[in-house]
């Protein structure tokens, strides 16, 4: 559908399925024929993302990388996990070829929390870097980001930073120093995006710290890289990509999103869908569905494992512009309560809903929820994903697409929904109370949500097959 006749069908599914919660209420004022009135909603969209550089054995580069940029003093992160690993190996050598010298800080949880940001931030202080570098996945990225961001604030108080209304929500100002990411899982598209995320723990959910300004400088891609994740981190980190292509391309269109910023330093990184985003999260898609499961199911196809290593990257891009919706608001919360259960391939020693899983899992109940706001893209991503919708009807797009993902899920051996990982009805309210802080990215669904609609949304998740 055309983006103005999209917006007008969006306002009138608005105006019928208006949520009366005023937490939760849009209060669009955009005229029907899509030009904004100037008062609330949004008139413009910005494109940010690092630099890319892509290709099998790029990382050799680093040391010559970090060379031009006259680094004296880097600081190189990891996990435990990759400490002993071939990604962090190459990078290793490449530091020693060019003869940069540096400090390893191993020590990044996944799934890092304020306590384990905090740390690496202590770190980071101490050490007085001049530039960093982050060998992982998206847990040592995010922590990376976080610590550049206050060692150039020395003075800041954590929650200056942290999204709103968890924190103060404050713009950053300062230019941060240079920063390579080298990603080693094919999915958060960290790599790309001014995003940082963490368990809050006092409040068992996960939250952020959202800035153009603590991107990375370079986002170094090395698909070789990606060949190393077991199965079950392929998987998980597969489905992360799939729900930022499928969130962002279904999320409320930039210009329907309020407030419009009275100045774009506070204009936020996730603005909403908009046509250039659209064009990375649908083509992110379109390789979800030609590679994902190859990728997951043999770990020495090249072309699958690169394939899936760009697509978290086009993801990365689409969603780190656009945004993500309620697969991820709700996620915060599946992520942070989790009581006892261990995800399998992981090699750590707590308990762990793995991003990508806790995001997938509400899925098929959200594009339920979500399709008649946006039957035609709702439709499309089911064709992209295999299935025939050439006699669907508009109003059955939210269940064709919640079907077909049921499907690419039970292919892929997820566990049967919530239940599988450790949740019963009665946790459902303590996960609607971790999701409502959400705002940022729940605000972006095309449609509002009351807490009924919420907790609807996670009993529905409960069991998926
Ligand atoms: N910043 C963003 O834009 C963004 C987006 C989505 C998710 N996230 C966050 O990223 C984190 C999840 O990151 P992730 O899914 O990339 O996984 P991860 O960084 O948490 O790593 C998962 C596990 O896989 C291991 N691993 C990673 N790469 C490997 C490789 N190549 N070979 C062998 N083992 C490997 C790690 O050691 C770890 O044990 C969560 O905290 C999530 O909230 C951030
Ligand atoms: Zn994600």
């Amino acid at each position: 559908m055309a983006g103005q006749e999209r917006a007008v069908h969006l306002l009138r599914q608005l105006q019928r399925a208006s949520c009366r919660c005023p937490a939760h209420s849009h209060g669009f004022s955009q005229a029907p024929d899509g030009t904004s009135c100037g008062k609330t909603t949004d008139y413009a969209f910005e494109m940010a993302c690092s630099n890319i550089r892509y290709g099998q054995g790029v990382t050799k580069e680093v040391g010559m990388d970090l060379q031009n940029l006259g680094a004296r003093n880097v600081c190189l992160m990891t996990d435990k996990n990759l400490a002993r690993l071939p990604p962090v190996k190459a990078v290793f050598n490449s530091l020693a070829k060019h003869g940069v010298s540096f400090k390893f800080y191993d020590k990044v949880r996944v799934e890092p929390t304020d306590t384990s940001f905090k740390e690496a931030i202590d770190f980071a202080k101490r050490g007085q870097f001049d530039a960093y570098v982050a060998v992982g996945g998206g847990s040592v990225i995010d922590t990376c980001k976080a610590a550049n961001l206050y060692a150039c604030n020395p003075k800041a108080d954590f929650l200056d930073y942290v999204n709103a209304p968890i924190g103060k929500g404050k713009p950053v100002t300062d230019v941060l120093k240079p920063f390579i990411a080298v990603p080693t899982t094919a999915g958060t598209g960290s790599e790309t995006t001014g995003v940082a995320i963490f368990d809050f723990e006092s409040l068992k959910a996960k939250t952020g710290i959202a800035s153009r300004a603590i991107k990375p400088t370079l986002g170094m891609v090395d698909p070789l890289h990606s060949l190393h994740m077991p199965q079950r981190v392929a998987a998980n980190s597969g489905f992360d990509v799939l729900c930022h292509a499928l969130e962002s391309y279904t999320a409320l269109p930039y210009n329907m999103r309020s407030p419009c910023p009275p100045n774009p330093i506070y204009r936020p990184a996730y603005q909403g869908s908009n046509p250039i985003s659209d064009v990375w999260s649908k083509h992110a898609l379109n390789i979800v569905a030609k590679y994902m499961k190859r990728a997951v199911r043999n770990a020495d196809d090249l072309e699958a494992r690169s394939s899936m290593h760009l697509a978290s990257v086009f993801a990365g891009i689409g969603f780190g512009n656009a945004g993500v919706h309620l697969c991820h608001g709700m996620s915060y919360p599946i992520a942070g309560l989790v009581k006892t259960y261990r995800a399998k391939d992981y090699n750590v020693n707590h308990p762990l809903v793995p991003h990508g899983l806790s995001v997938v899992l509400t899925s098929p109940a959200v594009f339920t929820f979500t399709g008649s706001m946006c039957p035609e893209r709702h439709l499309e991503a089911a064709e992209i994903l295999g299935t025939n919708v050439r006699n669907a009807k508009r109003e059955d797009a939210g269940l064709i697409l919640a079907d077909t993902l049921r499907k690419f899920l039970f292919d892929l051996n997820v566990d049967d929904g919530l239940s599988a990982v450790g949740y019963t009805k009665e946790d459902i309210p303590a996960l609607v109370k971790g999701t409502i802080p959400q705002e940022r990215v729940t605000k972006l669904a095309p449609r509002p949500q009351t807490e009924e609609d919420l907790s609807s949304l996670f009993e529905a998740s409960m069991k998926l097959y």
